[in-house]
């Protein structure tokens, strides 16, 4: 059989956008495949009604529903998550049905504090060399790097250090701007701010809407993907890892600076949000609320690499640890960042977005929940 005979092309309007798929493949999934964005709220279950699109040429095949009027049916409407491709159509997507791009709030604040990197760069002497190989983990590359330096008999000897894991992330013989990234992933969306490290020195925040939209629009359905879906967890993890290295490129070119002096990278998101970044299987956030959910309550350290980061291949990424099922790493860096820790008397703190954080605490003691507001 030819691929003419197993393949369709999809036509997308407004967005003057082809991409060809196999035959059986809904409209919902070319879609996402093209990077066309369709509403889809509840995940691409049938439920929501919100991927509605127009059939302007061909035919799809299509289950009725009743989340579509007999109206919008004689005029071409059809779900996109339900409706499969059988030979090459043209799609419209309504107004109502695009993902809309609302202008972004990404603009902060933040108190003057003295920075306590974890990430330093010290200045060393070749005679220094088995001091350094005792007190820090260096990974195999580094060390070969670190024996090519010293053949050269330079006389400085730089080297890039994470003082929390005790590993070194680069050896140089000049020194270098040494660059962090603070990562807000919200449901909706990432913000990502760029930060000399050894400065502390706020350069840029920049944000962007979270590519696992496509996937459902609040966390249950993401979840569902994640759990449903085979290779569900993988798909979300690069969805987001792919939102960030969007915004890390734009941010880099903006300011001229080079991914590669990227060395670290703080995370932060409500706990579904940091299950799916990690790689965790999100099941314990939404069984019964009658069974006990154990929510890691430690930060993770995770490898640039092994998440596909497009930062420097040996930086390191913390995760802000999460407080619970409903209250997240991103409610931690909102307490901490507001100083209620230190606080003598009560204080209440709301963040508000997808999902809303409420916390009532001082330095003394926390309560607070969550409820899905967007
Ligand atoms: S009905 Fe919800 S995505 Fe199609």
């Amino acid at each position: 059989m030819s691929n003419e005979d197993l393949n369709a092309k999809v036509h997308f309007l407004p967005h003057n956008i082809t991409i060809e798929v196999s035959k059986g493949t809904t409209i919902l999934d070319a879609a996402i495949r093209c990077g066309v964005g369709i509403r889809s709220i509840c995940g691409g279950k049938g439920l929501c009604g919100k991927c509605k699109v127009v059939v302007r040429r061909g035919k799809v095949e299509f289950k009725r529903s009743e989340l579509l009027k007999s109206e919008e049916i004689e005029k071409g409407y059809t779900l996109a998550c339900l409706a499969k491709i059988v030979e090459d159509v043209e799609i419209e997507v309504p107004i109502d049905s695009q993902m809309g791009r609302p202008k972004l709030q990404s603009f902060v604040t933040l108190p003057k504090t003295e920075p306590k990197p974890y990430i330093s760069q010290k200045l060393f002497i070749p005679l220094d060399v088995q001091r350094i190989l005792s007190a820090y983990n260096v990974p195999h590359k580094l060390k070969a790097k670190l024996f090519e330096i010293l053949d050269k008999g330079v006389g400085n000897l730089y080297a890039i250090v994470n003082e929390e894991s005790k590993k070194i992330l680069n050896f140089d013989v000049v020194g270098k701007e040494v660059y962090g990234l603070a990562i807000d992933i919200g449901t909706t969306k990432i913000a990502v701010t760029l930060v000399d490290v050894l400065t502390g020195r706020v350069i840029d925040t920049a944000s962007d809407f979270n590519k696992q939209l496509i996937y459902g629009e609040d966390i249950i359905s993401r979840i569902r993907v994640a759990l449903d879906k085979k290779n569900g967890l993988k798909i979300l993890q690069k969805a987001v890892v792919e939102t960030i290295n969007t915004i890390v490129d734009a941010l880099c070119k903006k300011h001229r600076i080079s991914k590669d002096d990227i060395y670290i990278v703080s995370v932060a998101g409500n706990t579904a949000m940091t299950y799916l970044f990690v790689g965790l299987d999100p099941y314990p956030l939404i069984k019964s609320f009658k069974e006990r959910a154990d929510v890691a309550k430690t930060p993770y350290w995770l490898e640039a690499r092994d998440l596909g980061l497009n930062v420097n291949k040996n930086a390191d990424v913390y995760v802000l640890p999460c407080a619970g099922r409903f209250l997240g790493g991103d409610v931690i860096g909102d307490i901490i960042t507001a100083g209620i820790n230190f606080s003598e008397d009560p204080a209440l703190l709301i963040d508000i977005g997808t999902n809303t954080e409420v916390v009532i605490g001082c330095r003394e003691w926390f309560i607070g929940t969550t409820a899905p507001a967007g």
